[in-house]
């Protein structure tokens, strides 16, 4: 199993690093386009192998796609990350620039390949690797909504005083600070409703925390995230190369399915060897189906910026 990630920043390094300590890959291709940043990482990367214990191996490159030739699963986190303050929208002029030229120079060394899209406006980056390289619809995926969930999780536990193993709970519609959908009637504590332990006033709490959970690291860190969103593809690419056909909320091709076409936006998928197996359609109360719409034309709205 070959994966390439581009992008060694923080977030592609923290992939790079996550994916290697569960050790379930055979290589891992770094790829970045600052001189020797992507060989560096690697190399130190590499030699934390024998004290964590993994035999994948990971390689560095500095703009050379031949490397990642045969790739099974390519990951795009390169472009621009959020400063304090700023939206996920704002970065989409000089992101989509980069994901184009990404997205067509992975495909081209491996036509097989599953592409996993971070890059943000993320819901919108995944629709314009569609646009680009024409690739299945199952073959990409947009990470955004295992993230969300991750931290939605996060809140909950906090909420709910309870150890997080003990919480369940999914977030789905855009990777956006309005878009996402915490569905807080779902959420569970070993499968007791959430809301049996906390108020509603509370469970609003969680769910505005929840929608900020980018933003709010943004401001503390002064730029976006890595640890959570390296772990979050990590999850997703060892459940496609170890096909585990795990539920996770993914941004994918909607055609029809949520009463949504034409757009890339976080609902339930099930993933495994093929990518997207399945998209799952849960049944939504009228608040929800009302948020995820909304979030749909926000979506909407971002990718009518794109130029195809
Ligand atoms: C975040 O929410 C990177 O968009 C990402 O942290």
């Amino acid at each position: 199993m070959k994966v390439t990630v581009v992008g060694a920043g923080a977030v592609g390094a923290s992939c790079a690093e996550y994916i290697a300590i569960k050790d379930f890959a055979s290589e891992v291709v770094l790829v970045d386009i600052k001189e020797g940043f992507a060989e560096g990482k690697a190399m130190d990367l590499m030699q934390t192998a024998s004290l964590n214990g993994f035999d994948t191996k990971i390689t560095g490159t500095t703009g050379d796609y031949s490397k990642t030739a045969g790739s099974d699963i390519a990951v795009i986190t390169s472009g621009i990350p959020r400063k304090p303050g700023m939206t996920r929208e704002e970065l989409i002029g000089i992101n989509a620039g980069i994901v184009k030229s990404v997205a067509a120079s992975l495909v081209k060394e491996s036509p097989n390949v599953i592409l996993i899209v971070v890059s943000n406006p993320m819901d919108t980056m995944t629709y314009l690797a569609h646009k680009v390289t024409g690739l299945p619809k199952n073959r990409i995926i947009g990470m955004g909504g295992a993230l969300d969930s991750a931290r939605f999780k996060y809140r909950l536990a906090e909420a709910l005083e309870a150890p997080i193993s003990d919480v369940d709970g999914m977030v789905i519609g855009g990777h956006s600070d309005k878009g996402m959908v915490p569905l807080t009637r779902l959420a569970t504590r070993n499968s007791v409703p959430v809301s049996e332990f906390i108020s509603d006033d509370r469970l609003t709490q969680v769910k505005e925390d929840t929608k900020v959970g980018g933003a709010t690291l943004t401001k503390l860190l002064g730029t976006s995230a890595w640890y959570a969103p390296g772990a979050a593809v990590s999850g997703l690419v060892q459940a496609i190369a170890c096909d585990q056909k795990k539920i996770f909320p993914c941004s994918t091709l909607l055609d029809g399915e949520y009463g949504l076409s034409d757009l890339c936006i976080g609902v339930p998928v099930v993933l495994g060897k093929n990518g997207i197996e399945k998209i799952v359609e849960i049944n939504l109360d009228d608040a929800e189906k009302a948020h995820l719409a909304e979030s749909a034309e926000g979506v909407k709205k971002t990718n009518g910026l794109l130029e195809l």
